[in-house]
């Protein structure tokens, strides 16, 4: 049977598992997908293991994705803009690796969501490395602007600098935001996932803004909420994580399961 895993720590409340089970039993496929914790400095030793011993492919996860693109003999050009890797895959004798983060982002916005982003105003929070690895796929769609705008101003300055040749990007501080509501505001902090309220200017919220978490369940609620009280939609990011699997078993097995079925599933066993 061809084995896959997730590697990161910790990793115990993974639903990478469930989700590639149900991709694989829709597809009529049996794979072997498990959740690995690998302990503080030992990402290279388990990982080794793991494709020495047959494993065809893995996720990575908080807080090896810099490490795993470092790691793999060859990189995507995904993988590079972004930095890291959330993919990696045995082919040939190299191990490959990607970042299908973005890819995942972009599908859950335009296909399960419905946005449009040509044209439009974005604003995304967070300038680290979940941040990093979403701007050029965002770029891509060719919006009217993406202002990156973080608690530690100079990080968004680099980042906009970095990726200046990819689209309209401008940086700003938390409270240097430009005037209006948004029309997709993306939370990309790491803050609600430790229960932090992240303090936010208001105005950037509209009734017709999509506010987008990246995390899901209950890193999710705060940043939904100082949404919801101005009158946006809020959306968490629980279709990104399926998106960016469905991606991942594409390029791991050459078939793109339906992911409806699997995000219904999930917000059922979530609820
Ligand atoms: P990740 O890989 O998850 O992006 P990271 O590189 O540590 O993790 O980045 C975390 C991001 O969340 C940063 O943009 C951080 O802001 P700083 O650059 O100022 O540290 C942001 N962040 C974390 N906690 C936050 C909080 N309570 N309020 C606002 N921003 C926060």
């Amino acid at each position: 049977m061809d084995r896959y895993a997730v590697f990161g720590n910790p990793i115990a409340h993974s639903l990478s598992p469930a989700i590639h089970a149900l991709f694989a039993k829709a597809e009529g496929e049996t794979i072997d997908y498990r959740a690995i914790e690998i302990p503080a400095g030992r990402f290279m030793i388990f990982a080794q293991r793991f494709f020495d011993e047959g494993g065809r492919g893995a996720n990575v996860t908080l807080p090896y994705k810099v490490n795993a693109f470092h790691w793999a003999g060859v990189r995507s050009a995904r993988a590079e803009l972004a930095g890291a890797a959330n993919f990696l895959m045995k082919r040939g004798g190299n191990i490959e690796a990607d970042n299908t983060d973005g890819a995942g982002l972009v599908a859950d916005l335009t296909m399960n969501l419905g946005e449009d982003l040509r044209g439009k105003r974005l604003l995304l929070f967070g300038a680290g490395g979940a941040a990093r690895g979403v701007i050029a796929p965002l770029l891509a769609l060719e919006p009217r602007s993406l202002v990156v705008a973080n608690r530690t101003a100079e990080r968004a300055r680099d980042l906009a600098r970095q990726f200046a040749a990819h689209g309209a990007i401008e940086s700003s501080a938390l409270d240097g935001v430009p005037p209006g509501a948004f029309d997709i505001v993306i939370n990309a902090t790491s803050g609600g996932t430790r229960g932090e309220a992240l303090s936010l200017p208001p105005q950037v919220f509209g009734p017709d803004t999509l506010a987008y978490d990246m995390a899901y369940g209950a890193s999710a609620r705060s940043f939904a909420a100082q949404a919801q009280a101005r009158g946006a939609r809020a959306s968490d990011g629980l279709g990104m994580l399926v998106e960016q699997a469905a991606e991942s078993y594409l390029l791991w097995r050459g078939k793109r399961p339906a992911t409806r079925p699997v995000l219904e599933d999930l917000r059922a066993r979530l609820a």
